[in-house]
């Protein structure tokens, strides 16, 4: 049996995510929390001819506690959204403080739980619940996750398109790394397993590149001032949250990219290290998921000079937002 809970469900993700959880076969219990409509977003979704069993909850009487109750897995898109202008990290005067107070939430009644983060800025709000975590002794680097598979959904999307078959796109797979925001994210194009055109020349490389860091742009500049991606972010997070359920349930071998803290699985942690010629915390790649959380953290591999020189680029940028969110809660490194 396993019970999923979506922290901000009655959000432009949270209810997407919602009703995909609540089609997927794998989940036996969702239950979903939000400081509004949760309630109306949980009657709608029950009549669904699905085995998950549905329960909405607001926050007087207990009700994060309530939600949080009994829950294996943990996804939070909870948090304002970006405008126009904004970069992920204007968004952490507000949502570090929301992060925070629902991973207390986890800490205190599912402190197992796996945890997954999509709640911006991710470099920074996964920090904040591990150091959350680590103040009530319940840290297990294993089970946390940013949620980053937008990324990656974007990157096959846009290299489908770049060769001219969309049929493909979701057979694309590109390895996605770095962290989740702007030069940070880094798309390993060289190891797309549909590689790019031959004549495909640097400027191009420069701007898919361009494209994927920075593809959340293009959805909040058409939304004109109404967010940023939800319905294909709550697509990403479906994914990602049936991969980990799965792996949950038993089955083996899943691997998805992610942004976890590098001592989940110490010797690939610091193997990534040192391929990165960096000591940082918090790293996305490709990560191999158990029943009991992070297994391994694949290595890069073989980079061009152009990919070497973006990663080199990403790292003073999240060192920074890594250590903004590590004394939010006032930890220390
Ligand atoms: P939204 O504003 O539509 O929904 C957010 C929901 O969170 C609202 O329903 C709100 O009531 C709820 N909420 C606020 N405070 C809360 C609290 N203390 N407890 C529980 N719920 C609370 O925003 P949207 O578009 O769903 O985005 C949510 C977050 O996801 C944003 O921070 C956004 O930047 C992020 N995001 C992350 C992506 C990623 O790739 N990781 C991609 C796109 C968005």
């Amino acid at each position: 049996m396993v019970k999923a809970v979506v922290l901000g469900a009655a959000g432009g993700i949270g209810q997407p995510l919602a009703l995909l959880l609540k089609a997927s076969p794998l989940v036996d219990q969702l239950g979903l929390y939000d400081i509004v409509n949760t309630p109306g977003v949980a009657a709608d979704l029950s009549h669904i001819a699905t085995p998950a069993k549905v329960e909405g909850y607001l926050p007087p009487d207990d009700g994060l506690k309530k939600a949080l109750t009994g829950a294996d897995v943990v996804v939070i898109p909870a948090g304002v959204p970006r405008k126009p202008g904004m970069t992920r990290d204007d968004l952490f005067k507000i949502n570090a403080g929301i992060v925070r107070d629902l991973a207390t939430g986890i800490a205190t009644v599912a402190p197992k739980a796996f945890i997954l983060v999509i709640s911006n800025p991710v470099n920074s709000t996964v920090p904040i619940v591990a150091e959350v975590l680590k103040k009530h002794g319940v840290f297990d680097p294993k089970r946390l996750f940013g949620v980053t598979t937008l990324d990656v959904v974007r990157a096959s999307t846009f290299v489908a398109e770049v060769i001219n078959d969309l049929s493909v796109a979701s057979k694309v797979v590109v390895p996605v790394v770095g962290g989740h925001s702007g030069v940070t994210i880094v798309p390993l194009l060289s190891q797309s397993s549909h590689p790019l055109p031959s004549s495909f020349s640097q400027d191009q490389l420069q701007a898919l590149t361009t494209r994927v860091q920075f593809g959340g742009d293009e959805v909040v500049k058409a939304k004109d001032g109404a967010g940023s991606a939800t319905l294909s972010m709550a697509y990403a997070g479906a994914e990602f949250a049936v991969k980990v359920i799965s792996a949950i349930k038993g089955e083996t071998g899943i691997v998805a990219p992610s942004y976890v803290h590098l001592s989940a699985d110490k010797t690939s942690g610091d193997a990534l290290k040192k391929e990165i010629g960096k000591d940082l915390e918090y790293f996305s790649a490709p990560v191999v998921i158990g029943a009991e959380g992070v297994v391994e953290i694949k290595p890069l591999g073989k980079l061009t000079d152009f990919e070497k020189g973006l990663i080199q680029a990403a790292i003073p940028e999240l060192e920074t937002n890594i250590e903004k969110g590590v004394s939010f809660i006032g930890g220390s490194k």
